[in-house]
């Protein structure tokens, strides 16, 4: 299996566009340790020749341009993409709004949950991508299922499951306590080549590694998790939003409820942080953040990182 990391930023990117923050402008610089980061989202595919989408971020265009693997195949006629589908974890403007950069009638699948596809069918310029072309394929959540479209079977099977999470923004109700979170609205996901006995995890939101979440990632042999933040204030402290990460649905690297002591004694053979928020110290490959997750034994992914499996 091929895995391919396009976009390893939270919603924003690194640098952000309107962002002076310590981190953006040392990217913008080009100060060295500081590696621009487009937004969120994974490929991957069984042959290296068919290719899924975890994710479909606003910097797809951007994404597709930088892949070789993603672009048309020279020999494929005159209309052609490697990009047979996409899976989507939530409804992040960062993870959905890529779809638009794959209309022009070329055939693929999206999978969501309902709650996902509901977003989808309510936002009525994604109709560019219109059924029967481009099918929008509800998962049911525990129910592990075979990855297919564009008339391709991808040789992948694909489970989801909820995790701890929150509504995206743009939904969010403040009269209700949990903003009117539902099923479906943070997913995670374990992709598996059954043929070869391969699978990893990609679970780019999470608000909180559960005992649940615990047991089912225990072991695994690769996890993509969610780095939003190193510390659940960093952007109150930085001066930039008045939310905690636990308030945007997201768990933080450091501390004793983060991510690396969650992880710490589940023997996952490698962990590897996606979705990283601009604000977080550990894109500076220099600070003590960054050396405290080496030392952690979790790296931090970057754009155009590959995995083979
Ligand atoms: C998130 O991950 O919390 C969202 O992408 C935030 C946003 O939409 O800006
Ligand atoms: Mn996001
Ligand atoms: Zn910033």
């Amino acid at each position: 299996m091929h895995i391919k990391v396009l976009g390893s930023a939270a919603g924003g990117g690194f640098p952000q566009w309107n962002c002076n923050c310590r981190n953006c402008a040392a990217a913008r610089a080009g100060t060295p340790g500081f590696r621009a980061r487009t937004q969120s989202s994974l490929a991957v595919s069984r042959d290296g020749i068919d290719w899924a989408l975890l994710n479909a971020s606003p910097d797809l265009r951007q994404q597709i341009n930088d892949n070789r693997e993603l672009q048309p195949h020279l020999k494929a006629g005159l209309r052609h993409s490697p990009v047979k589908a996409a899976v989507l974890t939530n409804g992040d403007v960062d993870h959905i709004i890529g779809l638009i950069n794959l209309r022009e009638a070329q055939p693929f699948a999206i999978y969501a949950s309902k709650r996902i596809l509901d977003v989808l069918a309510a936002n009525s310029v994604f109709q560019v991508l219109a059924d029967p072309l481009v099918p929008r394929n509800e998962i049911t959540l525990d129910q592990p299922f075979k990855l297919a479209g564009g008339g391709v079977d991808l040789g992948l099977t694909v489970e989801a499951f909820a995790v701890p999470g929150k509504v995206a923004l743009y939904l969010e109700d403040k009269s209700s306590g949990d903003y009117g979170g539902r099923e479906g609205d943070t997913i995670g996901l374990k992709i598996s080549d059954p043929a070869e006995k391969k699978s990893f995890f990609y679970i780019p939101g999470c608000a909180a590694v559960d005992e649940e979440l615990a047991a089912r990632l225990k072991g695994a042999p690769v996890v993509f998790f969610d780095g939003t933040l190193f510390t659940d204030d960093e952007m109150i402290e930085q001066g930039l939003l008045n939310k905690t990460g636990a308030r945007m649905g997201h768990i933080s690297m450091s501390g004793d409820a983060g991510s690396i002591t969650a992880f710490s004694k589940l023997g996952v053979g490698r962990l590897i942080y996606v979705h990283i928020n601009n604000s977080n110290p550990a894109l500076d490959e220099n600070s003590p953040a960054r050396k405290a997750i080496d030392g952690a034994g979790w790296e931090v992914g970057y754009d155009g990182m590959e995995v083979r499996l």
